[in-house]
């Protein structure tokens, strides 16, 4: 139902996640992307970043998630954006695809962007991720942190969050190191574009619960709407943090 909801409620969304494409178009510079570069994007969403970077660096992208919906979205944009020769998407669980390609020639960058789920947090996740880039590569991970030292129980509850989940900055730093990685670069969220993220998804998936007022599953979207929208207002904005960091393996 998670992903269904998102599908919902991410359906006018280019970017499942609380960057502005400004900061998307900062990390294509980081990378020091160019021309031939080979990029992989482990649950990819609608494959904005790929597509972006394909058509501002020239660099071949390919994309892996597990909704059909979303990869379709990913497939109508680069043909929007003219890179449908640069970039391919595949349909597979990251985390298996992952384990099958490891080994196989190394891209240059990849990258995991706000689903390190896929490896059972952040750890199994970079573990998943590194066997698939070269020595000289990038691995980029978007991940949540921690904004505050003391968060309340009832932040925990209501974000479906526990204290060990995610850290604060200096915790995800020392998480990071643990993974023998070092982070060299990051571009955070901040609470505006944490609330364009949230908010726009209250408009569609409130348009949708309208239009489909019969749909069998409309009581829980509906209450997934109304848990997330309080969450998001009671805590996530003020306690709970969004990045891409950008980490040499
Ligand atoms: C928060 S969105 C981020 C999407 C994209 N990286 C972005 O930032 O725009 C999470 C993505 O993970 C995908 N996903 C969830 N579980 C997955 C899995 N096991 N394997 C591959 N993709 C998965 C979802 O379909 C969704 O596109």
């Amino acid at each position: 139902m998670t992903l269904r909801y998102h599908e919902i409620a991410e359906a006018r969304h280019r970017i499942l996640n609380p960057l502005t494409e400004a900061k998307l178009d900062l990390l294509g510079g980081i990378c020091g992307l160019a021309p031939g570069r080979r990029v992989l994007d482990l649950a990819c969403g609608k494959g904005e970043m790929l597509s972006r970077w394909a058509r501002a660096h020239g660099v071949a992208g390919l994309g892996v998630d597990i909704s059909e919906v979303f990869l379709a979205a990913a497939r109508a944009r680069a043909a929007e954006l003219d890179v449908a020769g640069q970039v391919t998407f595949e349909q597979a669980d990251a985390a298996a695809w992952a384990a099958e390609r490891a080994g196989g020639t190394p891209f240059d960058v990849v990258s995991c962007i706000g689903a390190t789920w896929i490896g059972g947090g952040l750890g199994g996740t970079l573990g998943l991720m590194r066997p698939l880039v070269a020595d000289d590569g990038l691995l980029l991970v978007g991940e949540i942190y921690w904004a505050e030292d003391t968060v309340p129980a009832e932040a925990h509850e209501a974000l479906g969050i526990g204290p060990e989940d995610c850290a604060t900055l200096a915790g995800t730093l020392d998480r990071f190191q643990e993974a023998g990685c070092e982070l060299i670069e990051m571009t955070l969220a901040d609470g505006d574009s944490w609330d364009r993220y949230a908010a726009a998804q209250w408009h569609t998936t409130s348009d949708w619960l309208r239009d489909h007022p019969d749909a069998e599953d409309a009581a829980e979207i509906r209450s997934l709407l109304t848990s997330s929208r309080r969450a998001h207002l009671a805590y996530q904005r003020r306690y709970l943090g969004w990045g891409v960091f950008v980490l040499r393996p």
